[in-house]
């Protein structure tokens, strides 16, 4: 049996930092483990333009822990006004690594998100001929689509024919949720134009959790978690190591007054035991041989960049204890509980 495992210290491919009081709580979790995170630009308002993204990131930079050895990666907010040539100055320059393409109405802060993809295509044309990243939240936002059918319909409706008209530009799909996402990255993923991230908590809770004795808004987020069949196959892609798909917590932290109410909003956090959860998933599943490589070294080889020089041990034993955490003003926020307690714990 396996009680201590050494990896090349990973990165989080798809982070919400949030800003304020709730980046200065939340940040030291992430930044202790992942040595970079790719920062969700889902701010109020948006983070659209360059100039933007660099305030965020000197934003991001002075809440770091002393001491602290991590690096934001910003992305940019698509809507139907962005600029191809900020974007396209952005990137070279190294002020921005991705762009963000969120449906509008998709989800958490998304109404500005794009409206009609044909829009986007100057963008896009501009990001596959300077070879940047377009990140998508794939669902579509037909509201006659069950909510449970978004992201399959996304592939077939919209993520299809985008990668017939630009067929040479990198994609992540972020956050798959499906048996139909993950055979379709499987199958057309891996030659560098194809990505996704799987979230932790989507490898450990299927669409029963939510319900379970009662509504639990913890276990809510977008994509919403679907069928046991869906969060299996989810396991068998991402335990595999293969290039296509890597670790995207998309850790979403929200007050809980703003989950446990009457409306309450999407989005999961798992930034304080983050690592401590795939662990667990790539444990049960006898394929903690496979971790570095969805943690460590599949995303930086999507996105051109070199793996990470320092180590990380997990210790398997007593593992690290869920607990909500609290912001400056007095604001709780619940921290992801897996179905069975962790056995995993960082050092
Ligand atoms: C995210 C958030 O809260 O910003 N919520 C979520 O449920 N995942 C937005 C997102 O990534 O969809
Ligand atoms: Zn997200």
């Amino acid at each position: 049996m396996t009680d201590s495992l050494t990896i090349i210290r990973p990165d989080d491919w798809h982070v919400h930092l949030r800003d304020g009081d709730v980046l200065r709580t939340v940040l030291p979790y992430t930044a202790k483990t992942f040595a970079r995170a790719i920062v969700m630009p889902n701010l109020r308002p948006p983070v659209t333009t360059v100039a933007r993204a660099k305030t965020y990131r000197d934003e991001i930079l002075a809440a770091l822990p002393a001491g602290a050895d991590f690096t934001p990666l910003m992305t940019l907010y698509l809507t139907n006004a962005t600029d191809p040539s900020d974007v396209e100055m952005g990137f070279a320059e190294g002020s921005v690594t991705a762009a963000k393409l969120y449906p509008a109405n998709a989800t958490t802060n998304s109404e500005h998100g794009i409206s009609d993809i044909k829009k986007a295509y100057p963008i896009l044309e501009c990001m596959q001929r300077i070879g940047m990243p377009l990140l998508i939240h794939g669902e579509v936002t037909d509201s006659g689509v069950d909510i449970f059918d978004r992201e399959a319909f996304f592939i077939d409706r919209a993520l299809l024919p985008l990668r017939r008209d630009f067929p040479a530009l990198k994609i992540v799909l972020e956050h798959i949720t499906t048996e139909e996402a993950t055979a379709y990255v499987a199958e057309n993923g891996g030659r560098g134009t194809l990505a996704a991230t799987v979230t932790a908590h989507h490898l450990l809770i299927n669409r029963n959790a939510i319900f379970a004795g009662g509504i639990r808004p913890h276990y809510y987020c977008l994509p919403i978690a679907k069928r046991e069949k869906h969060r299996q196959a989810l396991v068998k892609a991402a335990t595999m190591g293969e290039a296509m798909f890597f670790l995207g917590t998309d850790t979403a932290p929200h007050v809980d007054a703003a989950k446990e109410c009457a409306c309450g909003c999407a989005g999961i956090f798992t930034a304080p035991t983050a690592l401590e959860l795939y662990a667990q998933v790539f444990d049960d599943a006898g394929k903690l041989d496979k971790l570095e490589a969805f943690a460590s070294r599949n995303g930086p080889a999507f996105y051109g960049l070199p793996v990470n020089e320092a180590q990380i041990t997990l210790k398997k034993g007593r593992g690290e204890e869920i607990k909500p955490i609290l912001t400056q003003d007095e604001q709780t926020i619940t921290s992801f509980a897996p179905p069975s307690p962790l056995v995993w714990r960082v050092g």
